[in-house]
């Protein structure tokens, strides 16, 4: 069966490249294998989509060429997403830092793209494994569920975050197949896990959160810091660990709002100890496990000048150093993926290979924590929907 577009993977990017496609009057045919279209859709934000963020700047997404993303997002912006949500009536709220999220549920979000989809005549077919793809004039795809043809392939199969729910490294495969660089993908908003050592002294720690700035050279995040059992995450700690190589310390401002001289100035005829004061700044259970073996606890009126400013660089730089991430079974996002300098920014087209597209989470462009990745499907996807 032919026909004009082809494309593998009914995610977000896939189902947003459809649709345009489709309303341009193209036969488009989705091939996905799960059972059910946009499964990342429906876990994200915590079952309410974190659907885009109110300012997505390309300095926002991490790529080995930072401008290749600049013009997919210029011309399909989080405003054209907005106006979508609310043609179709789908409530949301801004929750933090210009996030936008689903008043009820993230199922919303795929209902709104299943329903444009059928709008633009586009063909679904679920539980369909590829086996093959060759190219001779027209791209040939070889399924379960038989043979197809087209003039455009595009592959948004997404990255290899969440094996569990049909991540697969099929986008990266079928780029070496047709001559395409990959970058080697790797877990990004991900938590990092201690050393042994550390883990001793911090797992009784699982559960508590602070505000911090976690900084990985000339990157930080002001947000929140988590302890897990095995070792760190959070929103903070999520962002900085998509800059976070291995081998990398971890900088961690404890108090990044209180300014420690002056504090401990004004304590510093109390005959109370350095931990209970630091208590009025950091939660008890983190004071009782990091006190001991960073800030030795002694009565404020007994602690020297020098001793309280050792400790004052430690809250404001203290330097963790993981051994690793929790890898892709954790990983919100997958970092790097088809190298950009292969694909035209403005439709996602492989420079060498004429008719095949690649867009979304398998291409080299990785957003923040916070609505950005989301934001680059639609945008990819609706890029090469104009063209493809
Ligand atoms: P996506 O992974 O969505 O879709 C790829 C599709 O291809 C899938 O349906 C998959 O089954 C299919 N597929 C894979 N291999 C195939 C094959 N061989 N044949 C056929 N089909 C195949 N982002 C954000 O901006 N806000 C948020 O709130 C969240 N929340 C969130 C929570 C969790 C737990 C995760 C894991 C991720 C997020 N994200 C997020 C990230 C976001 O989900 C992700 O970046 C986008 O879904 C990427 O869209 P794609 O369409 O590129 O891939």
């Amino acid at each position: 069966m032919s026909h004009n577009v082809i494309i593998i993977g009914g995610g977000a990017a896939g189902l947003m490249c459809a649709i345009e496609a489709g309303k341009r009057g193209r036969s488009v045919l989705v091939i996905e294998h799960n059972l059910q279209l946009g499964r990342k859709i429906l876990i994200s934000g915590g079952g309410r989509c974190n659907f885009t963020n109110l300012a997505a700047p390309p300095a926002s997404f991490l790529s080995d060429n930072p401008h290749f993303c600049k013009s997919a997002l210029a011309r399909y912006t989080p405003k054209d997403f907005i106006k979508l949500v609310e043609k179709h009536g789908i409530a949301y709220h801004e929750k933090t830092l210009g996030q936008l999220f689903c008043d009820e549920s993230s199922r919303e979000i795929l209902t709104m793209l299943e329903a444009e989809c059928k709008e633009a005549n586009v063909e679904i077919r679920l539980n369909c494994k590829v086996e093959s793809i060759t190219k001779t004039n027209s791209f040939n795809v070889k399924t379960s569920q038989g043979e197809f043809a087209s003039e455009s392939l595009v592959i948004a199969t997404g990255g290899l975050s969440i094996p569990k729910m049909g991540a697969t490294n099929f986008g990266y495969r079928i780029a070496e197949q047709f001559g395409l660089k990959v970058n080697p993908p790797r877990p990004a908003l991900v938590p990092l896990v201690w050393s042994e050592a550390d883990r001793k002294h911090f797992t009784d720690l699982a559960g508590v959160s602070l505000p911090v700035v976690a900084r990985v050279g000339k990157v930080a995040f002001k947000e929140n810091m988590l302890f897990t059992h095995r070792g760190v995450s959070g929103p903070a700690i999520l962002q900085i660990s998509s800059y976070w190589n291995e081998g990398d310390t971890v900088e961690i401002d404890l108090l990044p709002k209180v300014d420690l001289e002056k504090f401990f100035k004004e304590h510093r005829s109390s005959k109370m100890e350095l931990s209970t004061i630091l208590c009025y700044h950091l939660p008890k259970r983190f004071v009782q496990t990091w006190s001991p073996l960073f800030a030795p606890s002694k009565p404020m009126n007994q602690m020297s000048e020098k001793a309280l400013r050792e400790i004052g660089e430690r809250l404001h730089h203290w330097r963790i150093k993981p051994i690793g991430t929790e890898g892709f079974e954790k990983a919100e996002v997958t970092a790097a993926g088809v190298d950009t300098t292969e694909l035209s920014s403005k439709t996602m087209e492989a420079k060498n290979v004429a008719g095949l597209y690649f867009i979304g989470e398998v291409v080299d462009v990785t957003g923040w924590l916070g609505g950005y990745n989301f934001q680059w499907a639609w945008s990819s996807g609706w890029a090469t929907g104009r063209q493809c």
